[in-house]
């Protein structure tokens, strides 16, 4: 039977540190309300001249110097991102180009935060049944581009970065064991970012009620993130029929470090099987998951014959789980 493993990872975040305190100077808060409310001390912020596309170009170098595996050697680029260079070409066709993936076919996933997740689990099926052999999945967002510096209550949340994996076809024991995607459209308006799109479209009316930029209800999302993650926790174990004390490791979406905790006690695992950058770069969306686990290959939490749980949420409102035996 065809598997489908991680052989690689990486990950890449720009040079600029927005901290605490430089959030003091812009919004009405301080580093210990952000720091006690959401575990977040410091993001990154891509430089002017850097889109999402080459954020995801470097991440992916790196993921496929880790597979040992040339770019030309890729047969699909899966980039998920709800912050694109732009509307089309998609942002996977800017990462091929810049990469020289040149067999590569490349498209875009739209599923907010748990956009990786969905990416992986759709990578998956390619392997699978037997499509294609070598995928890059990457997870890629500035969303320092569309957040309302005025708005205390989601501009200190967010940051910009990118993380990738290469996902090659197995017939060991090792790899994704199962996926788990669900949505729910009903509570879509806790999150989302109305324009540009062509519902509104950015007009100087819609620009000064802030439509282009990241709109949230925080604390119900905060509580639909909480039972979401619950449910969803529970079903991928028990549809892998492994037990919570068998997962060595909790690779969460890094968006608040409550949400965290909460899965983590509802899994009673001790936050010492919980993997956290949020701290350092605050809630990337799309990247968070990947750039969590490369972190985690490369500092050796994650090694071979590993269980590992990775879970994510976000806009749509979407959710999403992958467990892997590394
Ligand atoms: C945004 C979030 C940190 C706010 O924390 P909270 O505990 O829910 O806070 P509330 O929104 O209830 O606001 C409580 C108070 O803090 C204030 N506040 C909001 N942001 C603040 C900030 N940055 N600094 C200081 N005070 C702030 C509010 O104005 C409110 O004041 P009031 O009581 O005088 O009205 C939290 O709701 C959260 O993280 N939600 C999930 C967001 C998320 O993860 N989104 C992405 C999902 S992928």
């Amino acid at each position: 039977m065809l598997r489908a493993k991680i052989t690689g990872t990486g990950s890449y975040v720009p040079e600029t540190v927005l901290t605490n305190a430089d959030l003091e100077r812009m919004v009405d808060t301080t580093d210990e309300w952000i720091m006690e409310r959401t575990g977040i001390r410091e993001r990154r912020i891509a430089a002017a001249n850097q889109g999402t596309s080459d954020l995801a170009a470097e991440a992916a170098r790196r993921a496929l110097d880790a597979a040992g595996l040339a770019a030309s050697e890729i047969d699909l680029i899966l980039v998920a991102t709800v912050t694109p260079d732009m509307l089309f070409p998609s942002t996977a066709c800017l990462v091929q180009g810049k990469i020289g993936a040149t067999r590569a076919a490349a498209y875009d996933l739209a599923a907010a935060c748990s956009g990786f997740l969905y990416g992986l689990s759709v990578a998956n099926s390619h392997i699978v049944s037997g499509q294609y052999k070598n995928i890059l999945v990457i997870g890629a967002e500035t969303l320092s581009r569309v957040v309302n510096w005025k708005d205390r209550g989601t501009c200190i949340l967010f940051g910009d970065g990118a993380g990738a994996v290469v996902l090659q076809a197995t017939k060991g024991n090792s790899g994704i064991v199962t996926t788990l995607l669900k949505s729910d459209p009903s509570l879509w308006q806790l999150l989302c970012l109305p324009s540009v799109g062509s519902r509104i479209h950015a007009s100087p009316l819609d620009v000064e009620a802030s439509m282009h930029t990241i709109q949230m209800k925080g604390n119900e999302t905060f509580k639909a993130a909480v039972k979401a993650l619950d449910e969803i926790v529970d079903e991928t174990l028990g549809a892998a029929g492994v037990k919570a004390a068998e997962v060595d490791l909790l690779i969460p979406h890094q968006a608040n470090i409550r949400i965290i905790q909460a899965t983590a006690k509802r899994l009673k695992m001790p936050m010492d099987k919980v993997y956290l950058i949020l701290e350092k770069y605050g809630n990337t969306s799309a990247a968070s998951v990947p750039m969590a686990l490369d972190e985690a290959v490369r500092t050796g939490a994650v090694t071979p014959g590993k269980t590992i749980l990775m879970e994510a949420f976000g806009g749509g409102l979407t959710w999403a789980s992958a467990l892997v035996k590394w």
